[in-house]
């Protein structure tokens, strides 16, 4: 089998890169960016043009795919952790309209562009710097959290550790999705163009299912995504609020 054009090859790509997002005058002091274990990204104005190339341009269909695939709901609350510049959020709070939407991101580089986005669109959305270990939110406060490409910058016990307090935030029966890189299937390679060019995650691309059942999700399911080198997991958090 011939892997000289991307699985994705067929999705039309969007020709014009995102936005600009300059660097900042006054940049974000580092001490406002908690300490954590996680691989954080500084380099925020530069975020969105990386991921619009290592996508061939396919990185505005990820998000609504993956807003499809959380079948958010009018009037729900949302977190989206490790959310970046916010884009993922921002399509997010599009399909809930007044339900609260919050982005939280470990560095303050990206929560910066991110709340710079969510003002020239004159959004409400609450972009905050914080931990996926420690969000700072009350228990069972969310309907559903999404988890974009985040995963594989934690070490495995942070993982588990991100995704428990993912479940504890979460009412119960709530849902959790997460987007990230997967172990190639067989035949289906890291390297090349599009998404896999990423290179492969340092601790190994996660078996996220596997993941959200050692965190004590439910009703786990998980799937390869329409993009190269991605799959998805989604899982519920228990109904008895444990
Ligand atoms: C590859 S980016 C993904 C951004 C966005 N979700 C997306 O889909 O484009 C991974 C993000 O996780 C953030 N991050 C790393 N460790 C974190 C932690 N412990 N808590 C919250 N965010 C973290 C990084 O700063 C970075 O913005």
């Amino acid at each position: 089998m011939s892997h000289s054009n991307p699985p994705h090859a067929h999705r039309p790509p969007h020709a014009h890169p995102p936005d600009a997002n300059p660097p900042d005058a006054n940049p974000p002091d580092a001490a406002q960016s908690p300490a954590t274990a996680g691989h954080t990204i500084h380099w925020a104005w530069l975020y969105d043009i990386v991921v619009w190339i290592m996508s061939w341009g396919q990185d505005r269909a990820l998000r609504q795919w993956t807003v499809k695939l959380a079948a958010l709901q009018p009037g729900e609350a949302v977190l989206d952790v490790g959310c970046g510049t916010g884009d993922l959020t921002l399509a997010a709070k599009a399909r809930v309209g007044a339900g609260r939407v919050i982005g939280l991101d470990a560095a303050a580089e990206m929560i910066a562009v991110a709340r710079r986005k969510a003002a020239r669109r004159r959004v409400d959305v609450d972009f905050r710097v914080g931990l996926v270990e420690a969000t700072g939110l009350p228990a069972h406060s969310c309907d559903v959290v999404l988890s974009s490409l985040m995963l594989h910058h934690l070490p495995g016990d942070l993982k588990r550790a991100g995704l428990v307090e993912c479940r504890r935030v979460l009412k119960p029966g709530g849902r959790l999705v997460a987007v990230d890189f997967v172990r190639p299937a067989e035949g289906r390679r890291h390297g090349g163009m599009g998404w896999s060019a990423h290179p492969t995650p340092p601790q190994g691309a996660p078996d996220l299912a596997a993941l959200l059942a050692e965190a004590g999700f439910v009703d786990v399911t998980a799937g390869a995504a329409p993009f190269a080198s991605l799959g998805y997991a989604c899982g519920r958090a228990p109904a008895d609020g444990a």
